[in-house]
């Protein structure tokens, strides 16, 4: 996923070519068109970066739903993007077992050290998004941290710079 997608682009249709392929491709592996939604939410999410009004109605014209079921499975779902964010998504576990060993303080180093300022915002340069989330499943290993697919167990304030020198 990228900041560099515009926002005219996200007012074309996205399932056209290889993004197209790939919806035709997962029809035959699901019992409905409708049950693709999620994997036909993430092609939209890859191409584009985050999923827009406009795709949330190409995605429900495509799979037979309604825009407003689609709108509100995109929406439930922290892992989409309902508007464009840093090339680099960062979320922190601040739920309560993690918040308790020092969550808070790992979000707001993902914060200064990021440039973003505050939760939900992009940094300056486009690299970062940080929000918080809640249990990622490794509260034994706090704190858990998603930066794009990557998880990452025991961070620190102290670890976050070396952290984000792996990220462009
Ligand atoms: Fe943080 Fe479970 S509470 S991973």
């Amino acid at each position: 996923m990228s900041a560099g997608h515009s926002a005219t682009e996200a007012h074309q249709p996205v399932f056209v070519g290889e993004v197209r392929q790939k919806l035709d491709a997962l029809f035959p592996k699901y019992p409905t068109r409708q049950a693709c939604l999620l994997p036909a939410l993430w092609l939209v999410q890859e191409a584009r970066g985050w999923i827009s009004e406009g795709a949330i109605h190409e995605v429900a014209e495509v799979l037979s739903l309604t825009p407003a079921y689609v709108k509100g499975v995109v929406t439930f779902y922290t892992m989409y993007h309902t508007h464009p964010v840093g090339r680099h998504f960062i979320q922190v576990c601040t739920t309560s077992p993690c918040n308790i060993c020092g969550a808070e303080d790992v979000a707001k180093a993902f914060l200064q050290h990021t440039g973003c300022g505050e939760l939900g915002a992009t940094s300056p340069d486009g690299r970062f998004t940080v929000i918080e989330v809640e249990c990622l499943g490794a509260c034994g290993f706090a704190t858990p941290v998603l930066i794009d697919d990557d998880f990452i167990e025991n961070v620190t304030p102290e670890r976050v710079p070396g952290i984000l020198q792996g990220y462009k």
